[in-house]
């Protein structure tokens, strides 16, 4: 089932994404979050950031698990998910860097990096809470439209849409890799909860089609509709052309 909740403003909307984490960390202390890098979350690693220096959380036994990486950047690599990670949030709160897993950018075997990657999420048995985001084509993490969805953790030819709209995080889309490693589909189906937060009004014909009562490996997060518990945060200027059909909750 999809829940929506609509926000005043991107603050608003960071801030109760935000909470919903520490409560869920405060009632299980080893939780194993699911987390997203871009632009969308920034507000909610930063909310985050500011309750631990309050005191209002702990990191110590958290768990994460991040969705996908680009190939062939290092973790050093400023534009690598990782570095953004560790900019936003991993430096700045007290979780410890044994419970941080990442998928591998940079390897020689492409096969043996994914299956490392699934190995740990398959021991890890269920993400309790997972983040996303949604690409203005319906990718959620680098499952791209495509014929077919891939369960598990692959290697994916980035879109020309997806490489066009991060071309903004690099100095122009020549340098933006053409390749990344993500979880697949059914990684990211098995999460207990999922939160997927949408603050720009290019996310809305995205967001419609996951609303549309139709699963279409087009727009990878249709999927979402056989979820059992998705809550969509977005803010009003999103929510403005939504089509979606049951009362949404408005904050
Ligand atoms: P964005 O990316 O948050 O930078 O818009 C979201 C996504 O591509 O999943």
């Amino acid at each position: 089932m999809i829940q929506l909740a609509i926000f005043e403003d991107y603050q608003s909307l960071s801030r109760q994404a935000a909470k919903h984490i520490v409560d869920l960390i405060r009632k299980k202390p080893n939780a194993v979050l699911g987390l997203a890098t871009g632009s969308t979350p920034l507000g909610l690693y930063q909310e985050l950031v500011n309750m631990y220096k309050e005191s209002k959380v702990d990191f110590s036994n958290v768990v994460t698990f991040n969705l996908d990486e680009y190939v062939g950047l290092p973790h050093d690599h400023p534009q690598s998910y990782y570095y953004f990670m560790r900019q936003h949030l991993f430096s700045k709160v007290n979780i410890s860097t044994a419970n941080i897993h990442f998928p591998r950018g940079l390897f020689e075997d492409a096969g043996k990096a994914c299956r490392e990657y699934e190995q740990q999420l398959q021991d890890i048995g269920r993400i309790d809470l997972q983040i996303l985001g949604i690409g203005s084509n319906g990718h959620i993490g680098f499952n791209e439209p495509a014929d077919r969805m891939t369960l598990e953790t692959h290697i994916t030819e980035l879109t020309r849409k997806t490489i066009t709209d991060n071309a903004r995080f690099f100095h122009d889309s020549g340098e933006v890799p053409r390749k990344a490693i993500t979880m697949g589909i059914g990684n990211i189906m098995r999460a207990r909860t999922i939160l997927l937060l949408a603050n720009n009004d290019t996310k809305t014909a995205a967001l419609n089609a996951m609303f549309s009562g139709v699963i279409d490996p087009n727009i990878p997060a249709s999927i979402l509709q056989l979820h059992e518990n998705v809550l969509v945060f977005v803010n009003r200027e999103v929510a403005k052309n939504l089509k979606y059909r049951s009362t949404a909750l408005v904050n």
